[in-house]
């Protein structure tokens, strides 16, 4: 672990946004900001059930994770067509370049939009290209995680697999999202293993709003190597011991859980106890046009409601490359820019 110099309070934010990290839970289809969601329904001839932009975000409150999930379901259906999902790509990926994000792990669901009888490939190819583009374009790498819908039955899981596998290029894993209470992963240990077998990456959503007994399975059952949210975790120390044992990553996602009232206030957010017991956090957006804010939101107003410090910051970036599916020559490289960051940053 490296020792960090201390920043002042003041200079903190600036330090939070300048360092290269890396964003490893943002579900692409919540970053469809309402300008481009008005402008998308225009393209495709269709109506948002709101006056304005203002009021559209107007109504972006939420009592529960179910509550987002219904107005997120809702948002989805002005995509359309492989230029839709090539265009919200790319509106991420400008705003992840201008965080710094080096290196993005991005989550999509094809079963919503083939539920609105859109192909699969059309929003793999979609997304896939807007990744091609922002490593020329931007200078940043860009991988995809499809996330199976865990209301939604095995048969259908095992289906969305099916679509992909054409795409299996394209993708370097799969997850397990959508509503969590009543739906534990113990029903997608097939298709997850299936995964697996074909090579790719496996995570899951476990502990946002439902038990550590979610995480335990989420790990044990479906044998995924990083854990969405967790921040359940912390009800349960044999766990706690179990994912600082095994080096267990946890995509940690403050405004999210302050957005759905996981946690009353960032105050009262657990992101520091979670690194003091030595859990490998990460910080990310989830769904930043949803929750007021990108991954360096997410670091800011977190730092400052919890007191965090540069040491925090530096762990957390450098957890954040550690997390990543990328090799780990990357993995060195990325974390090296990060240490020359913090020794020549004043
Ligand atoms: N939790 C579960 N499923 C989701 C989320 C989330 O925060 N965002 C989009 N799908
Ligand atoms: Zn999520």
């Amino acid at each position: 672990m490296m020792t960090v110099k201390p920043i002042s309070a003041q200079r903190l934010p600036a330090l939070l946004a300048r360092m290269p990290k890396a964003e490893l839970h943002m579900h692409i289809e919540g970053s469809l900001e309402p300008e481009l969601m008005f402008a998308l329904a225009a393209r495709n001839g269709l109506q948002v059930p709101y006056a304005d932009v203002e009021t559209l975000r107007r109504a972006y409150v939420f009592g529960n994770l179910q509550e987002f999930l219904d107005i997120y379901h809702a948002g989805t259906l002005v995509l359309r067509s492989e230029q839709d999902f090539y265009d919200m790509t790319w509106a991420y990926l400008q705003r992840a370049a201008a965080d710094h994000v080096l290196h993005t792990e991005i989550f999509f669901d094809t079963q919503t939009h083939t539920g609105h009888g859109l192909s699969a490939d059309t929003v793999l190819n979609g997304l896939h290209r807007a990744c091609v583009d922002a490593k020329t374009q931007l200078g940043i790498s860009a991988s995809l995680i499809l996330c199976f819908l865990r209301h939604l039955s095995e048969a259908e899981a095992f289906e969305a697999l099916e679509q992909a596998m054409p795409h299996l290029d394209k993708l370097v894993g799969i997850g397990l999202a959508s509503s969590e209470v009543g739906h534990p992963p113990e029903k997608f240990a097939r298709v997850f293993a299936k995964a697996r077998g074909l090579g790719l990456r496996l995570v899951a959503h476990a502990g946002e709003e439902g038990p550590p007994a979610y995480i335990w399975s989420a790990l044990d059952v479906l044998k995924v190597e990083r854990i969405d949210h967790g921040v359940q975790s912390m009800k349960d120390s044999a766990l706690v011991a179990r994912l600082k044992q095994a080096r267990i990553p946890l995509t940690v996602c403050p405004l999210s859980n302050l957005k759905l009232r996981v946690f009353p206030s960032l105050a009262q957010h657990n992101l520091g106890a979670m690194l003091d017991a030595g859990l490998m956090a990460t910080v990310n957006s989830d769904d930043p046009a949803y929750f007021g804010g990108y991954v360096n939101d997410n670091f800011t107003q977190t730092f400052a409601a919890l007191g965090l410090t540069a040491q925090h910051a530096w762990q957390l970036a450098y957890n954040s490359f550690e997390a990543s599916f990328i090799d780990v020559s990357a993995k060195r490289a990325y974390q090296a820019q990060l240490a020359e960051l913090f020794e020549t940053f004043e």
